[in-house]
């Protein structure tokens, strides 16, 4: 059974403030759902909860049928849930090749293998062509990740996360930092993820949401304002007043 997510009744207080009050959400295999909201809203508590970093207080997480909640949050990358990787976690001095080789091996159970030559597994090789033409980034393949741009960091940081063949992806601002101008990558790249992936894009970037999201959830003082098209989003006055400001760019 290939449901996806279904999230309900998420609870969660850090000492007295509730950063998640009663959250539920679905994700299906091709969503494309979008969740906003104020800074400290709780949006990356969410995320945290769904991971595994964090516990609940009380609520359940299902996985294509399957109770998820009990798995840690290496168990729960195995199970097909993955966060985009931090910037920090990247091997800065290693190329981008070899950044996207490591959770390929350690995915297929190789990584004991990681220092022999790259041609004893051809297929992993194939697999990293792959990648790196998914997200445009074979003309850098053989650069260090730290002379990279920082937008096309954030696309390595992509790729190694779906290296491990996730079947949720959570992107926590995939934008942040990127220059305004380098934006359209990032959009590209989300544009480019598997059909079939379901894909939870936590974002402050309106241009990026509106551009990439079917659905998107509003998130405030840790519960769901609303969900909706971008089109009743845009228009929801509650929105507009509480955090899209008066008018948005679409
Ligand atoms: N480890 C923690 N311990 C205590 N409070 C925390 C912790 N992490 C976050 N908080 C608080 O929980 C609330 C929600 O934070 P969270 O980081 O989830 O918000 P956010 O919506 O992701 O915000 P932003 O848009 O700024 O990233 C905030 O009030 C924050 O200060
Ligand atoms: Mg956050």
């Amino acid at each position: 059974m290939n449901s996806g997510l279904e999230v309900r009744n998420l609870q969660k207080h850090f000492g007295g403030i509730v950063v998640a009050n009663d959250i539920c959400l679905d994700l299906k295999p091709g969503d494309r759902k979008a969740l906003i909201g104020p800074n400290g809203a709780g949006k990356t508590t969410f995320a945290n909860l769904l991971t595994g970093t964090l516990v609940p207080e009380r609520g359940s997480i299902r996985l294509n049928g399957a109770d998820i909640m009990h798995l840690k949050e290496s168990k729960r990358v195995r199970a097909g849930v993955a966060k985009t990787f931090q910037i920090t976690t990247l091997f800065k001095a290693m190329s981008v090749r070899e950044n996207i080789r490591l959770p390929i091996l350690e995915r297929e159970g190789k990584s004991l293998n990681w220092l022999a030559p790259s041609t004893s597994f051809p297929e992993v090789e194939s697999e990293i062509g792959r990648l790196l033409a998914q997200f445009r980034l074979e003309s850098f393949a053989d650069v260090k990740v730290q002379d990279l741009a920082y937008g096309q960091q954030r696309l390595v940081e992509m790729a190694l996360t779906l290296a491990l063949k996730p079947g949720i992806l959570i992107l926590d601002e995939p934008s942040a930092g990127v220059p305004t101008g380098d934006a359209h990558i990032i959009v590209d790249a989300i544009e480019r993820l598997p059909e079939e992936l379901a894909v939870l894009i936590i974002e402050h970037d309106m241009k990026l949401v509106f551009r990439v999201a079917s659905r998107i959830i509003v998130l405030v003082n840790g519960a769901v304002l609303l969900e909706g098209t971008p089109g009743e989003i845009a228009h929801n006055q509650q929105v507009r007043d509480l955090y899209l400001g008066a008018r948005h760019d679409r």
